[in-house]
């Protein structure tokens, strides 16, 4: 793991956004992308860039269950709001959160991601270890998977809902073994809430009980943090 102290979001989005120019320029093809507040920054930096997407493949981590891409509480929505509007891809998939079939539906997006291998993916970290919608306990050979939310992340992200009753309970959300195969892994984290799962996954055991700590067995990471999610380091 390349542990990168920066001073505040937006220099981690430009950082992030400099590491991606450097795979492109060797030939990445496919990119891992997550939402949240995290990666928004990174995301600014490619909007405003010169940046051509328009011959690669985007694969996002997760989708609630249950919200339409037209829902703007959707994973979908966000993306088209943040990336997608302004950098088209070739072709952006997000698991369908609304399919007849879930389990079908994790099935074939865990084929997806075999037939376009990930070179460059981002991650975000939840305040309690989870990275994409894997909670605790989690199992590191897990593929894309339906999730049931834990109550701390129904709340915590209840911030971008009306009321704790809006935030869907479930989502489909690549497995740990799926976000491992990534060639390159860049997970962001800012705040003195990440603070606590930073130090856990880097100097902690690896374990299920924090899904990020399998981050330690990836041979190409790079974690990006601020002063205050790096205080407990
Ligand atoms: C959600 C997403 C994760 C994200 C996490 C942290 O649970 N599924 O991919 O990393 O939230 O969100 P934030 O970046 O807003 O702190």
């Amino acid at each position: 793991m390349k542990i990168i102290t920066i001073n505040n979001q937006e220099e981690g989005g430009k950082l992030a956004f400099t590491l991606l120019k450097e795979k492109l320029a060797a030939g990445a093809k496919t990119l891992g992308l997550a939402t949240g507040s995290t990666p928004l920054a990174f995301y600014k930096e490619i909007v405003n860039s010169q940046l051509d997407l328009s011959k690669l493949t985007s694969i996002n981590l997760d989708e609630y269950v249950g919200l339409s891409a037209e829902n703007p509480q959707s994973y979908a929505y966000f993306m088209q709001q943040h990336l997608f509007a302004a950098k088209p891809f070739k072709d952006s998939f997000l698991p369908n959160g609304l399919a007849a079939d879930l389990q079908a539906e994790a099935q074939r997006y865990e084929e997806l991601i075999e037939g376009h291998p990930i070179d460059f993916q981002i991650l975000g970290i939840g305040r309690n270890g989870h990275i994409g919608f894997n909670e605790p306990g989690t199992a590191f050979d897990s593929t894309t998977h339906v999730v049931d939310l834990s109550p701390s992340t129904i709340e915590a992200n209840s911030r971008f809902f009306d009321k704790l009753e809006d935030v869907p309970t479930r989502a489909i959300s690549m497995g740990i073994a799926s976000v491992m195969k990534s060639k390159t892994i860049v997970l962001m984290a800012y705040g003195e809430q990440k603070a606590d799962a930073i130090e856990r996954m880097v100097n902690g055991s690896v374990t299920e009980d924090l899904p990020a700590s399998i981050l330690q067995k990836h041979p190409d990471v790079v974690i990006i943090v601020d002063e205050a999610a790096a205080s407990k380091l």
